[in-house]
């Protein structure tokens, strides 16, 4: 069940809003938010557009606004059961008495009672679970803070056991390491998860907009037996590659669904992982190298590359390959051929050991400049290469600089790794960040007379071959850029 949450002051705010909503199942009234509830609205949206109505009316210690009593409270959701309400959701902290007014009094409405730690996700939320389930609703919602990936655990294992005792549960994490939850725990078992109708319209940290959830992840058409595919690393929030692949599912009519996740702690999150049934996963910044002691085995090339940004998870076994050479070479020799060609690669992470990799096998002069100097030289002395601290840089005449460090990626746009006095005129200026498409140093490269090529076009050539991968099937490549590029035009969600 897929819920839109609608948070205005008006009644013409809410109805606008509401038209907004036609993607959802059911829509979310927060009369919190109302500066005086008209609860003829609930008959009006429910007759506009034929969808339920929940309404929920929350006080400041749950993340509301209402600032009466709370037998007014109390009030508001009574007269909402009146007036047509098909569901009303009463939190845990309003006390035993008011949960069991609301409960005895819900007529044909069914009450959810819920609990939100805005904080944390704590030890004891079993007994949550349990003390709420005493109170015996409708349906219990639990929903909390992830301060880790791993606090997301808690809460996929406690839908894990209400569904073993057919108690229906709606569960997932809030803020920036929870947000897959609010996906992924509808294929576990939640029975709802909550959108805002609008960028800017959220009514809690990590919701996302319906646009995001039915355009990006396909909500409407995941259930238990949807695979699951996703981007590993931290951060993630400014990624497209979920843009890119659940296109690519939906294009192929694919059951599988790819959720970006916040991994801060990386032995834990595929220890858990590993229970589930998984398609594959991209690996990102900074997961890349630490990712491969903890695979069953890993391809040649990834291997001698020494980095992974792709793992095959087949029959419980995870593989690792490494897409980020072909992605790269693949999009820098459609501007050049690279054969002794003198080269610049910026940094000494994952990236650049896959891209210096390549180049290398291309038989190319490669330089390795990088902020920590032992790195450079790591990676340097692995691939018969020069290297030097960036300072370097200003001495080497070199016909193609390439970054690969997270410097000028969103939500950074304005820094750059090379000033601009050491961009050479009339080179090749390849820069793997690709959000923003084009970045400040391409920016002012491109002002030199240089050929550009942005971070996009080896994220797609990368993106296919993994989506290979995984799929077993022909990436729809061109459809997937086209529908990419389109939606950050519109940026719609
Ligand atoms: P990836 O797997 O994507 O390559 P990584 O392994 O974390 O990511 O490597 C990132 C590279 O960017 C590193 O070489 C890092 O430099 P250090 O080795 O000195 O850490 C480089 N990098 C990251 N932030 C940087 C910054 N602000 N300035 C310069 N280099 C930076």
């Amino acid at each position: 069940m897929l819920a839109a949450v609608i948070k205005a002051r008006e009644r013409n705010s809410v109805l606008e809003d509401a038209k907004k909503a036609r993607a959802a199942d059911i829509i979310e009234l927060r009369a919190d938010y109302l500066s005086s509830f008209d609860f003829k609205l609930i008959t009006e949206i429910k007759r506009n557009l034929k969808k339920p109505v929940l309404v929920t009316c929350r006080n400041k210690n749950e993340g509301g606004i209402f600032n009466g009593s709370e037998a007014e409270r109390m009030v508001v959701l009574k007269t909402s059961i009146d007036n047509g309400a098909d569901y009303v959701d009463i939190e845990f902290s309003s006390g035993n008495k008011n949960v069991d007014y609301i409960i005895k009094n819900k007529k044909d409405a069914k009450v959810i009672v819920s609990y939100h730690n805005f904080k944390e996700t704590p030890k004891n939320i079993r007994r949550v679970y349990e003390n709420i389930k005493k109170t015996n609703p409708d349906l219990i919602k639990i929903v909390s803070n992830a301060n880790s990936v791993i606090d997301n655990f808690k809460i996929f294992d406690l839908i894990r056991v209400a569904d073993n005792e057919k108690i229906k549960i709606i569960a997932f994490c809030m803020g920036s390491y929870g947000k897959f939850s609010r996906i992924l725990s509808v294929i576990l078992g939640s029975k709802a998860t909550y959108a805002s109708v609008g960028k800017g319209k959220e009514t809690a940290s990590g919701q996302p907009s319906l646009y995001e959830l039915c355009s990006f992840y396909r909500i409407k058409k995941i259930n238990g037996r949807t695979k699951i595919a996703g981007l590993i690393g931290n951060p993630v929030e400014h990624s497209w590659s979920n843009i890119i692949h659940n296109f690519g599912f939906d294009y192929l009519n694919l059951d599988a669904v790819y959720l970006k996740f916040r991994v801060d702690k990386l032995k834990e999150f595929i220890e858990y992982f590993k229970k589930l049934e998984i398609l594959g996963f991209s690996v990102t910044i900074p997961h890349k190298i630490e990712v491969i002691k903890y695979l069953d085995s890993i391809d040649k090339k990834a291997k001698a590359i020494g980095a992974v940004n792709t793992i095959v998870c087949k029959n419980g076994k995870w593989i690792g390959y490494n897409t980020d050479r072909d992605g790269a070479i693949m999009a820098l020799k459609e501007k050049m051929q690279l054969k002794s060609r003198k080269i610049v690669v910026i940094g000494a992470g994952g990236s650049a050991r896959a891209i210096t990799y390549g180049l290398k096998e291309e038989m190319a002069d490669v330089w390795i400049l990088n902020r920590t100097m032992e790195k450079a030289k790591t990676l340097a002395n692995n691939f018969d290469c020069d290297y030097g601290s960036l300072s370097k840089l200003k001495e080497i005449d070199y016909d193609i600089l390439i970054n690969t460090t997270p410097v000028g990626m969103y939500p950074y746009p304005n820094r750059k790794i090379v000033p601009n006095n050491l961009i050479r005129k009339n080179t090749v200026v390849f820069d793997i960040v690709f959000n923003p498409y084009k970045t400040k140093l391409l920016q002012d490269a491109e002002n030199k007379g240089c050929i550009v090529i942005p971070g996009f076009e080896m994220l797609m050539n990368g993106a296919a071959l993994q989506f290979e991968l995984w799929t077993g099937k022909k990436a729809p490549k061109q459809a997937m850029r086209k529908n990419v590029m389109e939606n950050l035009k519109n940026a719609a969600y």
